[in-house]
């Protein structure tokens, strides 16, 4: 059996895909569907493909696909993943999983149900802090988790060309309450301590901006916030702090960990430069800080960061564009590797620090082996739930809200194992 593929969607996002889709040596088929005619010649052209007008149209008319890949907008997923899954598909979505908590209970059910696979491409799960940390925590590095912040920072107004295909009405939905879009931050921190949290309290930050994208009545979901920040009180007993901020004047990196505290252990994040620290003051009056840089940082970054020379001026995207030394790209496609020379921008096929040819490959493996991928689909749940609960919390003036029960994967349903298939 062989991956055959019918794509959703093409936005810049879907674009930077493209060539580890067509290039995987298990996937047989690739076909695509946009509504846009500019996006629909551009994808046909560039990558020789059937293009069909619409997603309906090309379910009708492909029906030998056996997987579905969506890439439509971040409000938009939930229905279409629920649609796919009804046909019998697997599906790869792009974050969220869905923007209600009933979209997302019944892909689990699904799931469940029907032991398709669901994967939702959290690139932040890849990204090398996130990595770093968690083996790091796996090995047990940090001691107990007792606390960490994660974030993601990106102005709506840096955002614009991912809205642009909503024409007149971008504000509308540009407007999307910053919490349904915090799979980003919650998967780094979650994934690495290999905990999730169990209540929730967020605090909005009411936009002042007056630019017509916040505000009652100014977008889809009435919502003021421009900015979110969230507390979250973990199943083991640590505390986690979450910002999603849509008006921020930072730059890169967008999604990152600043700091992940164990009672002896801290990883510390700041731009380009990271620390690890140890306490051993309970047994030896040690404390020791190690500068570990160079273990986390871009490649791309390492090469020039003396000069911090860049051949467009962004230095900025050297914070997110290819591997890294914590990334374990020997269980790639030997295809996959010779792309990393491609384009320094953050959605070039190795953009977003590198994390795409990751997700392609851990999609592929669980459908042709049936095992769960890395991020299954009860990951997927808790990254995105916990955001629509933060918001709601926001609403309601900060109110502590108990988060719903997930659950865990079926026992007999394992985790893909990178020896299963080899290339
Ligand atoms: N790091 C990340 O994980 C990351 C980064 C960027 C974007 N994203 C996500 O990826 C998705 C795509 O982002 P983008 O910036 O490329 O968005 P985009 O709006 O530019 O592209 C989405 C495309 O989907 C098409 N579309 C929607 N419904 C369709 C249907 N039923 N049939 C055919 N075409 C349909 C639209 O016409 C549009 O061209 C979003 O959900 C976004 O949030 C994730």
């Amino acid at each position: 059996m062989k991956v055959k593929i019918g794509i959703v969607g093409f936005g810049e996002f879907s674009f930077s895909y493209m060539d580890l889709w067509t290039t995987h040596p298990l996937v047989e088929k690739v076909v695509g569907a946009e509504f846009l005619p500019e996006r629909r010649q551009k994808a046909h052209e560039q990558f020789g493909i059937k293009m069909y007008e619409s997603y309906e149209e090309m379910m009708e008319k492909e029906p030998d696909i056996n997987c579905v890949a969506i890439f439509s907008q971040r409000h938009q997923h939930g229905p279409m993943v629920i649609d796919a899954m009804k046909r019998g598909k697997h599906v790869f979505s792009a974050v969220p999983m869905g923007i209600t908590e009933d979209e997302v209970m019944e892909i689990l059910r699904l799931a469940k149900e029907t032991r398709q696979i669901y994967m939702m491409a959290e690139t932040c799960y890849y990204f090398p802090c996130a990595v770093w940390c968690r083996e790091k925590f796996k090995e047990g590095a940090f001691g107990k988790f007792v606390y960490g912040e994660s974030q993601y920072y990106h102005d709506i107004m840096d955002m614009f060309g991912s809205f642009s295909a909503q024409g007149d009405k971008w504000k509308r939905v540009a407007g999307i309450p910053p919490m349904f879009y915090s799979t980003h931050s919650m998967s780094m921190l979650f994934s690495a301590i290999d905990d999730y949290p169990v209540d929730v309290t967020c605090f909005g930050y009411e936009d002042t901006q007056g630019d017509d994208i916040y505000g009652k009545g100014k977008n889809d979901w009435d919502n003021p916030f421009s900015n979110e920040t969230a507390i979250l009180h973990m199943k083991k007993g640590g505390i986690a702090r979450i910002n999603e901020f849509r008006r921020c004047g930072n730059v890169r990196p967008t999604s990152y960990i600043t700091g992940l505290y164990g009672d002896t252990g801290t990883y510390e994040g700041s731009g380009n430069q990271h620390l690890f620290s140890r306490n051993d003051a309970y047994n030896d009056h040690e404390f020791t800080s190690v500068d570990v840089s160079d273990e986390i940082n871009t490649f791309n970054f390492l090469a020039d960061k003396d000069t911090m020379k860049d051949g467009d001026g962004r230095i900025d995207y050297k914070y997110m564009s290819g591997f890294s030394r914590v990334h374990n790209t020997a269980r790639l496609p030997k295809s996959f590797l010779n792309l990393e020379k491609t384009a320094l921008y953050p959605t070039s096929v190795v953009g977003h620090n590198g994390s795409h040819p990751f997700l392609v490959d851990d999609f592929v493996r669980a459908v042709i082996t049936g095992k769960l991928p890395p991020v299954n689909p009860w990951m997927a749940a808790h990254y995105t739930i916990t955001g629509i609960y933060a918001h709601k919390s926001a609403m309601m003036g900060a109110k502590t809200l108990k988060l719903p029960e997930i659950g865990e994967p079926p026992a007999d349903w394992e985790t893909i194992d990178f020896d299963d298939i080899k290339y």
